[in-house]
């Protein structure tokens, strides 16, 4: 069941970073106020370069965009190279021309935990909700830290990595070693990401490919926190063939 899950199938990764950025690129043309999601990790990095080039090469402003970070790793301050600050500091924030303030990305410092999170929810609202949100997707289905089992009205809330995640995120790209990956973090939930007006989700390469299926041919289901996206008004998903090779069409 794929429900209301529209599927663009591109050749390879990197034409799945240019029709994500032309679609915030689109959006942000007709609306320079708008406001966007974004995410971490290895699969948005070619999508955020296209629109910083886009920025520098097209005329592409954010100067009135305002952005929300899906999550951060609890106990990493900004400062960390490891942090998802500091991720899209480096990747997308430093070569665009985004206001510091308009950018949103959880304290994984935060002497509160749940007073963050209840702000970053105020926050959303504050700025009259997000307009798209970009994701990811784990190899276990997760979309931002909402693992497995994540209820479809969760919150932004501190959670507890799996350990499958943990072994993702030292593989070599971002940790070295399994000990150094903190084990818990603030995310943004599966009901948050759901208000999102619009919701573009980008997976790339093989090993993608089982969660890519379950997402959009399994049931709606928290085993699969991304089906959990199945019947939201206005959600693509943009993969590569890789990660298509197991649909059911
Ligand atoms: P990746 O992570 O882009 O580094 O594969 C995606 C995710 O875990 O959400």
């Amino acid at each position: 069941m794929a429900g209301n899950i529209r599927l663009k199938i591109c050749d390879d990764a990197a034409q799945v970073a240019i029709e994500a950025a032309a679609m915030f690129d689109e959006l942000i043309r007709a609306n320079p106020d708008s406001v966007i999601g974004l995410a971490t990790g290895s699969t948005p990095e070619a999508t955020y370069a296209e629109i910083a080039r886009r920025h520098k090469e097209d005329g592409l402003s954010l100067a009135g965009v305002s952005s929300f970070n899906l999550d951060e790793y609890w106990g990493l301050g900004g400062d960390h190279d490891q942090s998802y600050r500091y991720f899209m500091q480096d990747n997308l924030f430093r070569h665009v021309d985004i206001l510091p303030f308009n950018t949103h990305v959880l304290n994984g410092k935060a002497r509160f935990p749940q007073l963050e999170c209840e702000g970053f929810e105020n926050r959303i609202l504050a700025a009259g909700g997000i307009d798209m949100w970009l994701l990811g997707i784990g190899g276990n289905g997760h979309i931002a830290f909402n693992e497995p089992g994540s209820g479809v009205d969760s919150r932004t809330r501190l959670v507890s990595l799996t350990q499958e995640t943990i072994d993702a995120n030292s593989d070599g790209r971002f940790f070295s070693d399994a000990s150094e990956v903190p084990r818990c973090a603030l995310s943004a939930g599966i009901g948050t990401i759901r208000e999102s007006r619009r919701l573009v989700l980008l997976a790339t390469g093989a090993k993608k490919a089982d969660a890519i299926a379950a997402a959009v041919d399994g049931p709606f289901s928290e085993d699969c926190p991304a089906s959990l996206l199945q019947d939201h008004p206005d959600c693509t998903f943009i993969v590569d063939r890789d990660a298509a090779s197991k649909l059911s069409n």
